[in-house]
Formats: structure tokens, C-alpha cells, sequence
């Protein structure tokens, strides 16, 4: 019976962030007065590995769309190669030209920010623990198997081969829907072209892959101001799965792509998406095209929100080395067949590493 204590003090603002739980929205603790300084378990460790960030003069290519549907065979020849180049080169690559109108791009942005905007009470029903749920909500990346969490919340919402959204806010759901059409559509050209761009039939990646029924995801990531941004990140270095993302994000930068060993930040061109090369299609070309690792960083003064929808095969087809890019002497099969469903569950039960899930998966027994 603690009657004798009916008022509770509140905590010092050290000690309210080391006594958070470890699922607590990041934008909650962003939000909490005065701010200064991080709990440690934001605090990345200084990798080894991590070469400083350089501007180069190098930038990311950029693909126009509209000539992957042009009738004029120089126009597409021309543009199949430069999409094989920077698949080849960089595993990312802008696209113009995709026919989305703008004002599509800024509703789902803002229908996303007023998702995590709800209370944090109305976002636990959306709480989901499992790779296959098809709506789910929450912080970091994998708070159960996180050392380190990132500061970014979640929200992932299937959209395809069923369509899926949360009930709240009310415009949410008929922005998804009419925007997750039109991007896949986007993206399976995008597909053909890549599949053609390797050697193969057009419609090789669409059959093998049974992408009639693939999965397509809504990833919004929302990354508030953090108060010691040098030390924390929004996203740990990774490759996506699936075949191609496609990634919109409002007018803040914190997008770096690796390339040849140096971090570089993204300046995406305004109604552009960004593309790039999942595991998936490493796996199919046989190692040709490589997914490329990217991470988020965070800054002190502005919301950054992205949208990244990868675009995978049925969840299941089984991924294997597409037979005409490999032969037995000089190009040997690189990576394990698995099924595309299996490979979620892989990447979602260890810590997300750079691209570990993919190296576990690579044939070293021929
Ligand atoms: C992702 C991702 C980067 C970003 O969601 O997979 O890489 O800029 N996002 O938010
Ligand atoms: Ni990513």
C-alpha cells in the first residue's frame, strides 16, 4: 500500500532518458524539453572501417523514364546502357521523367508525417513484432536484437500483391493506394529495362520472379532533430532487399550511398526518385549488379522524412543466378537458390549489418 507517496517528482532529464524503454518513438524522446544530449544507447561506435565522407566530383547518374518507353530505338538502346552502367557502377541512380505528378509525391509525404504524428497511444495498435506483418510500426531498426537503436521510427506497409493501410490519419489510405500503383508501375520498367540491360528477355525477371505478384512495401522513415548527430545514425550502413527501391524524401538531406570505398552524400533532384539495386538483383545477375550499401544520417535542426518502396519478387519465388549468366567454368553459380519469403525472415532475425545477410547466402562451395 504506497499511500505515502502521492506525489511522484519528476526526473531529471539524465535520468528520464537512461529509464526510457528501449521501443520508446524517437520521436517522443526528440520531443522531450530541453533536450541536450542522447541516451548512450544512440551512440554508434566509431567503425574502423568508416572512411570520411568526401564530396567527390562524381554524382550519381541520372536515368530519364520517359526514354525507357520511347519508340525511338537509339533513344532506348542508349538509355538501356546507361541503366546497365549505373547498375554496374554504382547500384544507384536518379530517375526523371516518371510521369508522377509532384503533388502525388508531397501528399504522401505529408500523409506519412501525419501518421507519426498520431499519439503515441492511437500508433501501438500498429505495433507489429513479425518481417511478414503487413502493417507495422515502431523505432530503430529491430529493437529486440538492436545493441545500438537508430534514431528513426518506422512505418512499413504492404502494399501489394495486397493492398494494406493503416485506418488513421483518414487520408492515408486513398494516397497509398493511387501512389503505390503508380510507382510500381515505375518500377517494373524499370525491372524489364534492367533484365534486358543484362542480357536477358525482358519479361525474364517478371516470370522468373512471378512479379505479377510481387511484394511492394511502403517504408516511411521519419528522423527527427537529434541533439548530438555526429554520434548517432538514422540508418546503419545496408543493402536492400527485394529487386529495386524506389526512395522519395522531403526537401531534407541525410541519404549517403558508398561509392568505391568513400561515403557520399545524396542531393536528389527534386521529383526524381532515387533508385537502387537490391539483393535480389545481385543474386539474379550473379554477382554482375551489386547491391550497394547506403545509410541515414541525422542532423540537429530539421525533420527528415523518406519514403523507400522496395519492390521484391512473389514472396515465394525462389531467387537463384538467372542459368544464362552463369556456366560452370569461367562463372559459376555465386549464390544459394532461396526463397524470397525466407530471405525477409534471415534479414529481420540478426542486427542489420552492412550486407550480411546476402554474404550468407553466397555459394563458396564451388
Ligand atoms: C531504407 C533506406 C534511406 C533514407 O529505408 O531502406 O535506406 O534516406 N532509407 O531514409
Ligand atoms: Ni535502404
Amino acid at each position: 500500500m504506497a499511500a505515502s507517496a502521492p506525489f511522484l517528482s519528476l526526473p531529471s532529464q539524465a535520468s528520464l532518458t537512461h529509464t526510457l524503454p528501449k521501443r520508446t518513438s524517437i520521436k517522443s524522446l526528440a520531443e522531450l524539453p530541453g533536450l541536450t544530449s542522447m541516451p548512450p544507447i544512440y551512440t554508434f561506435p566509431t567503425n574502423a572501417n568508416d572512411q570520411p565522407f568526401s564530396d567527390a566530383k562524381e554524382s550519381i547518374p541520372t536515368i530519364d523514364f520517359s526514354h525507357l518507353t520511347s519508340n525511338n530505338p537509339d533513344e532506348r538502346s542508349k538509355v538501356l546502357q546507361e541503366l546497365g552502367e549505373s547498375c554496374q557502377d554504382w547500384g544507384f541512380f536518379m530517375v526523371i521523367n516518371h510521369g508522377v505528378p509532384e503533388s502525388m509525391m508531397k501528399a504522401i509525404i505529408e500523409a506519412c508525417r501525419g501518421f507519426f504524428e498520431l499519439t503515441e497511444e492511437e500508433k501501438q495498435e500498429f505495433e507489429g513484432k513479425h518481417v511478414l506483418d503487413p502493417i507495422r510500426c515502431g523505432t530503430s531498426f529491430n529493437v529486440s536484437v538492436d545493441k545500438v537503436l537508430f534514431w528513426r521510427d518506422f512505418l512499413k506497409v504492404f502494399q501489394h500483391p495486397e493492398f494494406h493501410s493503416p485506418n488513421k490519419p483518414a487520408a492515408f489510405s486513398e494516397i497509398a493506394l493511387e501512389f503505390s500503383k503508380r510507382v510500381r508501375q515505375v518500377a517494373r520498367i524499370i525491372v524489364r529495362g534492367i533484365s534486358e540491360s543484362l542480357g536477358l528477355e525482358e519479361n525474364y525477371i517478371d516470370e522468373a520472379l512471378n512479379l505479377e505478384n510481387g511484394l511492394q512495401v511502403l517504408v516511411a522513415n521519419f528522423y527527427p532533430p537529434c541533439p548530438q548527430p555526429e554520434l548517432a545514425l538514422g540508418l546503419p550502413p545496408h543493402s536492400d532487399h527485394g529487386l529495386l527501391t524506389l526512395l522519395i524524401q522531403n526537401e531534407i538531406r541525410g541519404l549517403q550511398v558508398q561509392h568505391k570505398g568513400k561515403w557520399m552524400n545524396v542531393n536528389p533532384i527534386p521529383n526524381s526518385f532515387l533508385a537502387n539495386v537490391g539483393d535480389h538483383i545481385e543474386i539474379l545477375s550473379n554477382g554482375k549488379y551489386k547491391s550497394v550499401l547506403h545509410r541515414a544520417v541525422v542532423n540537429n535542426k530539421d525533420t527528415r522524412i523518406s519514403i523507400a518502396m522496395p519492390h521484391g519478387p512473389a514472396l515465394n519465388a525462389v531467387v537463384a543466378p538467372a542459368s544464362k549468366l552463369q556456366d560452370h567454368e569461367n562463372n559459376p553459380p555465386a549464390y544459394k537458390a532461396m526463397k524470397y519469403k525466407d530471405y525477409l525472415e534471415l534479414q529481420q532475425s540478426s542486427k542489420l549489418d552492412g550486407k550480411s545477410c546476402l554474404e550468407r547466402i553466397q555459394d563458396r562451395t564451388v
